[in-house]
């Protein structure tokens, strides 16, 4: 497989300069072992093309910009090694979030939003002590949490659903996630009721039209439909039981 001449069809468009319309630009590039899109990008950069927009940071699937469309799936382009897709290769930008340009678009103020809005830090009375010690966890509910926090906020989830590519205003899987990472926090003294206020609505919980996408195509195999079931879960027994 090493040694084809791949075609790249990248979107382009910069919002600054609206009067050159959105297109479709192909660019060849001969493939080397163990490409992946982070090296092919940057390649094509440096040597064909200097005005190409798009993001990474880690280049190692841990700060989540680098998300896109490829072959119309959302992935991230450094974990994407060009030997597992074919000749031809299109890459769009992320749906939902809003475009910086080419490739590149904005999730930091879409998930910020989001955090405000579901008011996503632990609530509770107790004065911090900087020096006082750990306060204890047992280890399924520390591990737990860690599952939900291994989300990357890359968007993928977000621009893989249905419905949030048709409201705006749709909490989306990630934040599903992070209610389900707050529920379990025994540290979190928030009642229920008052996390469901936010997320027991069509923004939330009910918006959700079960095509699974979001948990298909989340690059850190997160469950997040197991996620959503558990807040569900959460939401019937605080109906019941007030718990
Ligand atoms: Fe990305 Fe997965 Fe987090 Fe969604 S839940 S933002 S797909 S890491
Ligand atoms: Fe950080 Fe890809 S560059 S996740």
């Amino acid at each position: 497989m090493a040694d084809r001449l791949l075609t790249l069809e990248i979107f382009r468009y910069n919002p600054l300069t609206p009067n050159i319309p959105p297109r479709m630009q192909a660019y060849q590039l001969r493939e080397t072992p163990g490409m992946s899109l982070f090296i092919a990008l940057n390649q094509l950069r440096e040597e064909q093309d200097p005005s190409l927009m798009f993001d990474f940071v880690c280049r190692a699937a841990v700060c989540g910009s680098c998300a896109m469309l490829i072959n119309g799936r959302p992935n991230l382009a450094c974990k994407t090694l060009t030997q597992d897709l074919p000749d031809k290769i299109t890459l769009m930008p992320l749906p939902v979030f809003r475009l910086v340009g080419d490739l590149s678009v904005d999730t930091g103020v879409w998930f910020r939003d989001l955090s405000l809005r579901t008011e996503s830090w632990i609530h509770t009375d107790k004065t911090f002590e900087a020096q006082g010690l750990e306060e204890r966890m047992d280890n399924p509910t520390a591990l737990s949490i860690y599952e939900a926090e291994r989300c990357i906020e890359c968007g993928c989830c977000i621009a893989a659903c249905a419905t949030a590519n048709m409201r705006a205003d749709f909490m989306g899987a990630a934040f599903l996630n992070r209610i389900a990472r707050f529920l379990i926090d025994p540290r979190d003294e928030r009642p229920a009721a008052q996390v469901f206020e936010v997320v027991g609505t069509d923004e939330g919980v009910f918006g959700c039209i079960g095509l699974m996408a979001c948990d298909d195509l989340c690059p850190m195999e997160i469950p997040l439909q197991g996620q959503l079931a558990f807040v569900r879960r959460k939401m019937a027994l605080a109906g019941l039981w007030g718990k």
